[in-house]
């Protein structure tokens, strides 16, 4: 067995570091998955940078990371779905609070992964496509399938590959920023469960949300995209809304408020600043806007009636949805080309050591329908 490593975040606020790190055998149902790529999200960087403003559960050092794919190395006792050497993609949830682990981290060689957020991958699919997927497959599912969210039907690949017209008339999902990682996996999510989808997106991404499965796309960027949406979704019903995304939220309650249907908007995120805070005045700045969009959307949700919830993305760790997802439904889906590793993988670079290199990339340039990938 190769020796351990992982880019460490050593300490609040510090650069990540390669060192080594233990190797931990499995608990019952758990594996260790040797990873061969990993992908970046907005998580990663936003909790190295704001320090213990964020998780302050997490004590350092610590291992982040969320999305991995590999080859499982060893297995727990009690895992019957997976043997050494089978290619994964991978959750890991070491930074989920009922965990708070590092060796549960995806940014190391060998990462513990439970045996309910793993799915098998297809041959033809590369590791750096395939970790592109988890965390916004993830928060995408907790959102549309947990019963305190919006508890739609179970996905069905017989759903997928098609946009026809349903025979009979299905509900909608709203799915705000829907080029996003999150929302790329909801819309393909939505329409795996029977639903019509309509998305938003910058009008270059349209086409992108397309294939996905939506069937209609909107400039969330147009000033008349309340309008638009209210006057499209006519006389329909809307299975609810998952909102992405500056502005999402308060647009969501402004729409569900005059449809008919469930009047639940799943908050996906929280207010951004449009650039990343670099001095003392600019994180005050950005903490006193984020705090005054928590209570506009509080007042917003009680006057109109519509109901919020912000979501976290690996509650389905502990439910029911965590295998309907990775061992019901993906490893079918994958297979049979019927659901798309999106967005697409962009790889920045080889080794533990371009992690951070990928890191703040996503954070200074952010991302538009692609998902930074390292291959390890
Ligand atoms: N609650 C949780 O557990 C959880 C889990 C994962 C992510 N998140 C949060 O969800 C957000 C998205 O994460 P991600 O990984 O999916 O990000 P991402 O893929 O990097 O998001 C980039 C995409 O967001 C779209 N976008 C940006 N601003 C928007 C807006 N105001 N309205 C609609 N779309 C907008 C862009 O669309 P165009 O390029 O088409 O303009 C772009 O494609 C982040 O804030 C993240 O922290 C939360």
């Amino acid at each position: 067995m190769d020796l351990n490593e992982a880019a460490w975040l050593p300490a609040k606020c510090a650069p990540l570091q390669v060192k080594q790190a233990p190797f931990t055998a499995p608990a019952a149902h758990q594996i260790v998955v040797r990873n061969a790529a990993v992908a970046i999200n907005p998580v990663d960087w936003c909790k190295q940078l704001m320090g213990n403003m964020m998780f302050s559960f997490v004590k350092y050092p610590f291992i982040l990371g969320n999305d991995c794919a590999g080859t499982v190395a060893q297995v727990g006792d009690a895992v019957s779905r997976f043997k050494i050497g089978d290619r994964v993609l991978a959750h890991a949830i070491g930074m989920d609070p009922n965990v708070n682990q590092p060796t549960e981290g995806a940014f190391q060689k060998f990462a513990i992964i439970r045996d309910n957020m793993a799915a098998l991958i297809p041959e033809w699919m590369s590791f750096e496509e395939a970790c592109a997927l988890p965390l916004g497959l993830s928060t995408a599912a907790c959102a549309l399938f947990q019963k305190d969210f919006l508890a739609l039907n179970n996905p069905d690949i017989a759903n997928l590959g098609t946009l026809d017209a349903p025979a009979d008339p299905r509900e909608v999902v709203l799915i705000w920023g829907g080029s996003s990682s999150v929302g790329s996996n909801a819309i393909q999510l939505a329409k795996a469960a029977g639903y019509e989808v309509i998305a938003t997106a910058s009008p270059h991404n349209f086409d992108y949300v397309h294939k996905l499965g939506a069937n209609e796309a909107f400039n969330y960027q147009s000033d008349t995209i309340v309008k638009d949406i209210i006057e499209a979704l006519g006389d329909k019903k809307v299975a609810g809304a998952i909102a992405i995304g500056n502005g999402s939220a308060e647009a969501c309650i402004d729409i569900l408020s005059r449809t008919r249907g469930n009047k639940f908007v799943v908050q996906i995120s929280f207010k951004f600043p449009p650039k990343v805070p670099s001095t003392a005045f600019e994180f005050v700045h950005a903490m006193a806007g984020l705090v005054w969009s928590n209570i506009a959307i509080f007042m917003k949700s009680k006057i109109s009636g519509v109901k919020t919830k912000m979501v976290f993305g690996s509650t389905l760790a502990h439910n029911e949805v965590g295998n309907l997802i990775y061992r019901d439904f993906l490893p079918g889906a994958l297979e049979e080309k019927k659901y798309q590793a999106a967005p697409k993988a962009v790889l920045v670079g080889n080794g533990l050591g371009q992690i951070q290199e990928a890191m703040n990339r996503h954070m200074n340039r952010g991302a538009s329908a692609e998902k930074y990938v390292v291959s390890i």
